[in-house]
């Protein structure tokens, strides 16, 4: 596979290393989009730490630049700004992209832009489940309407260091959990932009940004990111919760975030995708 990626921060590194340890063989050609004051430290960690995840690497600061790479696949890991700047270009070439900063497409505007991209171009937008799990059965059953999506992201309370969180509570006093914040997925990913991506991808997945209900969460007992959420449907209820491990590398990215995105890539070269 020829696999062009945005971003060489924490998830992208890991993946690289997930790639490493999983691949049965490896990719044809890696091409590598980043910021440019970031080219050289990126040329050589792929050298030095990635050599052997594929044959061939290029490491670019554009997107017309990695698409004369040829990518039968882009994967963004980079935040809002890179989805705006590159994910447009890439879809319009007729090149699918896994968007992981999801919470992105709450601005309705560029949401609308990746959409008309992505049809001009025949390529797909594919989402992936990120840190969250059971968004199959919630987009499956968002086919029949009627759905009621109740979110909660709870968090230790210093994870919310930097937030709107501070003005509303004593984050280092708290001794039991408290909510700050009841709204809808919107207003979270408005308020709250750097922890949208759960909620924005609930909402996609399911009943939209204006109806899916958000609660955050400054909980010390919370064993790390938890995220929790309700669905009822005319055709089945369920509940979800799953508590996740921090990456090594940033404690606000859970890691199981990059196994979905791994799976998004195992799906497309392997003989089977589940
Ligand atoms: N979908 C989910 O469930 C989920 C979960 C966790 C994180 N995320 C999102 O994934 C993204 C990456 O997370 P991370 O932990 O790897 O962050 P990180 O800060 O470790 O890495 C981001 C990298 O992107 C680079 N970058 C920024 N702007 C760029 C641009 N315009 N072009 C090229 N490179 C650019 C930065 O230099 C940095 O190296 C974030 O947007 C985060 O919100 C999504």
């Amino acid at each position: 596979m020829r696999l062009g990626m945005i971003g060489f921060g924490n998830i992208a590194q890991t993946l690289l290393t997930q790639l490493k340890q999983t691949l049965d063989a490896p990719l044809e050609h890696l091409a590598v989009l980043v910021l440019p004051e970031m080219v050289d430290e990126t040329e050589a960690r792929l050298t030095s730490e990635f050599a052997s995840v594929a044959g061939e690497f290029a490491v670019v600061t554009d997107a017309q630049a990695l698409l004369s790479h040829r990518p039968e696949l882009v994967v963004e890991c980079a935040g809002h700004a890179a989805v705006l700047a590159h994910a447009p270009s890439v879809l319009h070439a007729g090149i699918d992209v896994v968007i992981v900063s999801i919470g992105a497409l709450s601005d309705e505007a560029l949401e609308k832009e990746l959409r008309a991209a992505a049809s001009a171009g025949g390529a797909r937008l594919i989402l992936p489940a990120g840190a969250v799990g059971g968004v199959d059965l919630l987009a499956a059953l968002g086919a029949a309407g009627g759905l009621e999506v109740r979110y909660r992201g709870s968090k230790p309370p210093l994870a919310w260091s930097g937030t709107p969180a501070e003005q509303a509570l004593d984050l280092g006093a708290l001794d039991d959990a408290a909510i700050f914040f009841r709204g809808t997925a919107r207003e979270a990913a408005r308020e709250f932009p750097k922890n949208a991506n759960v909620a924005a991808t609930l909402a996609l997945a399911g009943a939209g940004f204006e109806a899916t209900q958000v609660e955050l969460v400054a909980d010390p007992a919370a064993p790390g990111n938890v995220h929790e959420y309700s669905v009822v449907s005319p055709l089945a209820k369920y509940t979800m919760r799953i508590e996740n491990l921090p990456s090594a590398g940033n404690a606000k990215t859970s890691v199981s975030t990059v196994y979905s995105v791994l799976r998004e890539i195992r799906n497309r070269i392997g003989p089977v995708a589940i």
